[in-house]
């Protein structure tokens, strides 16, 4: 580690999410530094380094990760190139958050875990957000304590503003509902066992190739019950909630109360319009997480194990939805590394 003991972050991919991560690492997070940037895109890998002191500007995430002054790599490259950047930092033993998907498929993900026992040690933090956010932090606490009893049910509601152009039905699994598929894995410590995928008659605001809203089912090993209402194209903000209904009692986060106005004869408040803004905090914890764990030597928070169970958890979900029928998930027995 560079600079007395700063971490010296290599970011892959400078897109949406890599650009406000490198600004988070220089702005908000205590302890690291970004040190390269690669995007396939030269100009903007160049744009984004111009920006941070220092930082080197890369178009190949081997070539970044060979620098010397880059001790961890984040990855926020499209879902398809992470196998290989994951690759490529293994071959360093380098500590890795990697935005999920971990990988696009079950079978990709299967290979990285593979991988990283080769290496003997967990090195990758996956980047399931919602483990770090405030309310849902809460939700667990209080569901771990047994206060409520054995959790019987999750409802949960996701809902965006509007689909950006090109989604399809099996995005509205990989990318958004994979969100409930990671949470519920770690709020009721279980795995999902099935999937079963419903649409009522779509709304008229659905784009044309997607079935919109959707209703999905989640099955459990303990032998819980979640639902999850995905609707994209809501048209009046973004919402994330969840509501845990259990033997002596029910939790619920999400409602948005933070400040409720009176005026003009109406009460009411403001809905976040996207994930960058209600899930803020919740990324810079998870980044701040990932810094103060690799200085410390350790690697903590979702694991490769948990990247390609939700993996799995997508492929069945696409599948029920392609078949219209429950669809059973396959999984392989979890290795001695991830228990
Ligand atoms: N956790 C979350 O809430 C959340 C939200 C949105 C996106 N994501 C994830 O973040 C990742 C990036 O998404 P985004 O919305 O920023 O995408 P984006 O399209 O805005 O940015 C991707 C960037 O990666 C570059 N790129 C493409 N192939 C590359 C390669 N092989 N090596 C290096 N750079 C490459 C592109 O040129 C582009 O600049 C995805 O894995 C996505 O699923 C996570």
């Amino acid at each position: 580690m560079t600079q007395r003991g700063t971490l010296g972050v290599a970011v892959i991919g400078t897109g949406r999410m890599g650009a406000d991560h490198v600004r988070r690492i220089s702005e908000v997070t205590s302890g690291a530094r970004v040190a390269a940037v690669v995007d396939v895109d030269a100009e903007r890998a160049k744009s984004v380094a111009a920006g941070v002191e220092g930082c080197t500007a890369h178009t190949e995430p081997a070539a970044a990760m060979a620098a010397e002054d880059v001790d961890a790599v984040l990855i926020a490259s499209p879902g398809p190139a992470h196998e290989a950047a994951l690759l490529a930092a293994f071959e360093r033993d380098l500590p890795v958050l990697c935005e999920k998907p971990l990988t696009p498929d079950a079978a990709s993900a299967l290979r990285i875990l593979q991988a990283e026992q080769k290496l003997g040690h967990r090195r990758v933090q996956v980047g399931f957000m919602r483990r770090y956010d405030a309310e849902y932090i809460k939700l667990k606490a209080l569901l771990d304590s047994g206060q409520l009893g054995r959790p019987l049910m999750l409802h949960n509601r996701h809902r965006n503003a509007a689909s950006p152009p090109g989604f399809t039905d099996a995005m509205l699994i990989n990318d958004s509902v994979v969100h409930e598929m990671d949470v519920t894995r770690w709020l009721l410590g279980q795995e999902i066992t099935a999937v079963t995928a419903l649409r009522p008659t779509p709304s008229d605001n659905a784009p044309e190739g997607l079935t919109d809203p959707q209703f999905v089912v989640l099955e459990t090993d303990g032998g819980a019950l979640v639902d999850v209402e995905i609707f994209v194209n809501c048209g009046f903000g973004y919402q994330v909630q969840a509501e845990a209904v259990c033997e002596r009692g029910t939790a619920r986060i999400g409602d948005g109360h933070a400040m409720v106005t009176n005026a003009a004869g109406r009460w009411g408040g403001t809905i976040a319009q996207d994930f960058v803004e209600r899930f803020a905090e919740a990324y810079d914890r998870e980044v701040q997480a990932w810094v103060d764990a690799t200085r410390r030597g350790e690697v903590t928070g979702p694991s490769v194990w948990d990247g390609y169970a939700a993996a799995a958890v997508c492929e069945a979900g696409v599948r029920a939805q392609a078949e219209g029928r429950r669809t059973e998930v396959e999984l392989i027995e979890r290795p001695a590394l991830y228990r």
